[in-house]
């Protein structure tokens, strides 16, 4: 088999992004160091990873051209972050969401590393701006933000600092497509990156119709998992529009005076108070009780739906 010894290093191991990160370089081939700060996590990651491809082997749904057991010969552990990032080519950092805390990982990065290595942020919504702000490498940052769970939705946001280098970003798209994700650029930072502003806008109509009264809470998911949700794994908003007319120009001949209309009535940002929490939370219980068990079963139900959708759009698409 082939395998391209280049050092990926991971910061951190335990927790779920870090994992699927190291599942997601080994599957493409490369080398994987896991290092973070609690030796008991790089243990627990590193069983965990072990019994996850296992079972994704049997089921046909292990990534690569590798087997289970030639990919988990490519993931180590390091209790030492000197030696974790030498010989890397990129460093993918999945410590909690605290500025100060990245800062002062990236700030310890800075110190260490030579010029070609890229510092790659998993962060879900700090500005790179901030985060990467007075490094040395500032070039060589980037945030590659994935979507949970990593291994099952393709998706990474690349967001750069204003310094980043062209060539950084080049490299990391390049990267993410080699181990099989969907990299898509995001030219200028904004708060919440594309996905979350996108996600926030359904969330925010979606709370107002249920404090309003329009709609109960799981008749509110059955639009989106039976209606908006069937399309949108294949076709994004914007094309949508294009479909559904003879063109975006004749869609927004035909239909933008009453999108207005419409948006006109939106109101403000919800509140989230607790009272509209628990109307949603009973009504979300009714199906998947709240409880941790109940909770991963139901995380292991819509894994195997994403498995499963994953498989048929890549009959429908080849790529
Ligand atoms: P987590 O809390 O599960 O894992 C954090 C890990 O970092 C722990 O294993 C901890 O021991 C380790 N750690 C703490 N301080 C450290 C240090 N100084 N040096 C090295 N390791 C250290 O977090 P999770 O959920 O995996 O998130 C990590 C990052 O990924 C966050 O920035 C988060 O915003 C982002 N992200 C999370 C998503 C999610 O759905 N969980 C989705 C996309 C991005």
């Amino acid at each position: 088999y082939f395998v391209t010894s280049i050092g990926c290093v991971m910061i951190k191991s335990g927790g779920v992004i870090g994992r699927s990160w190291a599942m997601l370089f080994a599957g493409g081939g490369f080398q994987v160091k896991l290092y973070d700060i609690e030796q008991q996590q790089i243990r627990n990651a590193l069983e965990n990873i072990r019994k996850e491809m296992k079972l994704l082997e049997q089921a046909g749904a292990l990534k690569g051209s590798l087997s289970a057991e030639e990919q988990l010969s490519l993931i180590s552990g390091c209790p030492n972050i000197q030696e974790a990032v030498e010989g890397a080519m990129h460093i993918q950092e999945c410590v909690p969401e605290d500025l100060e805390l990245k800062k002062k990982i990236f700030a310890q990065l800075d110190s260490i590393v030579d010029d070609r290595v890229i510092l790659s942020s998993s962060t879900s919504c700090l500005m790179p701006s901030k985060l990467f702000a007075g490094l040395v490498h500032v070039k060589q940052c980037i945030v590659a933000h994935p979507v949970n769970p990593p291994y099952y939705i393709p998706l990474i946001e690349l967001v750069p600092h204003p310094e980043t280098a062209p060539t950084t970003v080049d490299r990391t798209h390049a990267l993410m497509k080699k181990i099989g994700q969907c990299p898509m650029r995001v030219q200028k930072e904004v708060a919440g990156f594309v996905l979350n502003r996108l996600q926030y806008a359904v969330i925010s109509e979606a709370w107002r119709l249920v404090e309003e009264g329009i709609v109960s809470p799981s008749d509110l998911d059955l639009v989106m998992t039976e209606g908006l949700g069937m399309r949108y794994a294949f076709i994004g908003p914007l094309e949508t529009m294009h479909l559904n007319a003879e063109g975006m120009l004749s869609y927004c001949d035909r239909y933008s005076e009453g999108m207005k209309h419409v948006l006109k009535t939106f109101g403000p940002i919800p509140e989230f108070s607790r009272a509209t929490a628990e109307k949603v939370n009973q009504d979300m219980c009714v199906k998947v009780p709240d409880d941790p068990e109940h909770l991963a079963a139901r995380r292991q139900w819509r894994d195997e739906c994403l498995m499963r959708l994953a498989k048929l759009k890549s009959q429908v698409q080849p790529q």
